[in-house]
Formats: C-alpha cells, sequence, structure tokens
C-alpha cells in the first residue's frame, strides 16, 4: 500500500461544501422567530421532527437577504460541480425543527442540483448529518466489514460531517443520500433548500430551469 512505485489516483470525488458562519446566530435565531417558521408537518418517519410550510426567498426582505447570502456560496460550489460560475437560484426553502429522539430517515432531494442545510441551532455530535455512498440499486452487494478491516475512502459506507455551529452551511450534490441519526441532545432546528442554475449548455444546445 506505501509502496513509492505505486501512484494512486482518487477518481472522481464528490464535492461537499462547509461553510462556516454564514449567518450570525441573531439572524439564526431571526429565522427561527420568523413568523412563517410554524412547523406543522410531522414527518412520515419521526414523530418528533416537524417542518414548516415550503417558503422561498422573495416571501420577505429578509428572506431575501439570507438567500443572497446562500448564492455566493452555490455559485462557488457549481462551480466545482459544471466547471463555470453559473447564476444559482434556491427553488424552495423550509425548516427543520427536531426534539430529542427525533431522527430524519435516508433521502434525497429530487428535481435539484444543489441542496444545503443551514444549521440554526446547536447540533448534538450524534445528530450530526450523515452522508451515504449509493446502494447496489438491484445487485447483491458484497462488503468486508469486521474489526480488523481497515475504512477508507475506497471501501468507506458513510461519512459523518463535522460538528456545526449554528450559522453554519453545508453544500452537497443533490443526489447524494443523507439522514439525521436520533438526537441526543436539544432540538435542532435547520433550514432546509434546493438549487438550480439558471441554464447549462453543452455542445450548442442549453436546458434552461425556470419558476
Ligand atoms: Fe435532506
Amino acid at each position: 500500500m506505501d509502496d513509492p512505485q505505486n501512484e494512486i489516483f482518487e477518481l472522481f470525488p464528490t464535492p461537499l461544501m462547509f461553510c462556516r458562519q454564514v449567518l450570525s446566530s441573531a439572524e439564526c435565531q431571526q429565522l427561527i422567530e420568523h413568523p412563517k417558521a410554524s412547523a406543522t408537518q410531522v414527518n412520515h418517519h419521526s414523530k418528533d421532527l416537524t417542518h414548516t410550510q415550503i417558503f422561498f426567498p422573495d416571501d420577505d426582505a429578509f428572506f431575501a437577504e439570507v438567500t443572497r447570502r446562500i448564492n455566493a456560496k452555490l455559485v462557488d460550489m457549481g462551480h466545482l460541480l459544471f466547471g463555470e460560475k453559473l447564476n444559482w437560484s434556491i427553488k424552495e426553502m423550509w425548516m427543520n425543527f427536531m426534539k430529542p429522539g427525533g431522527g430524519q430517515a435516508m433521502h434525497n432531494h429530487s428535481n435539484s442540483f444543489i441542496s444545503g442545510i443551514l444549521y440554526l441551532s446547536p447540533t448534538d455530535p450524534a445528530s450530526r448529518t450523515v452522508f451515504f455512498r449509493g446502494f447496489g440499486d438491484r445487485g447483491f452487494v458484497f462488503t468486508n466489514t469486521h474489526k480488523d478491516a481497515e475504512t477508507g475512502p475506497f471501501n468507506a459506507e458513510k461519512w459523518i460531517s463535522p460538528e456545526p455551529d449554528a450559522g453554519d452551511m453545508v453544500l452537497f450534490p443533490s443526489y447524494l443520500l443523507h439522514a439525521v441519526p436520533l438526537n441526543q441532545g436539544d432540538l435542532r432546528v435547520s433550514m432546509a433548500f434546493n438549487a438550480i442554475p439558471e441554464r447549462l449548455q453543452a455542445w450548442g444546445y442549453g436546458i434552461s430551469f425556470a419558476k
């Protein structure tokens, strides 16, 4: 493995961007206390996880300011994914209130290219967002998972994101599977969102995405 004659290439890595302090703690609190932050939708898998209705960047001036800050990061993340600084917009956003004992089942986000989570409250280390390598679709899967096996970038099945502070944000490709393990801390509040580029193009043809 450590033979200097062997050159290893890590092919086709997946970008995930962790951004510190996108919002101040006062701004996080302002979002949590916003009139639209009424979490009335109970999650299908966990009664201790509730969601607000979907809201949009132009719903109010404060949302517009929050999305302006997120958009600057989306441009950088989109540059990694598509090799160009494109115009990005947030299609929809919503807030998640996870009580102690709540959790979020594994899922990904459809009709979107970049998704994000903005952490609005402290997050217990046990309920950091976990990202998963895809599963084997309908094929059989073989692993070599036991106490003597080393885990590295080529065989890991999951990745636990860094411990976030309130105001931190993570951006990831929307196809990436993720989940939140059972919350062992206090109320965990986050805002999630989906984003699309204005236009992608290849060989003279463009594909546009619009409201
Ligand atoms: Fe999600």
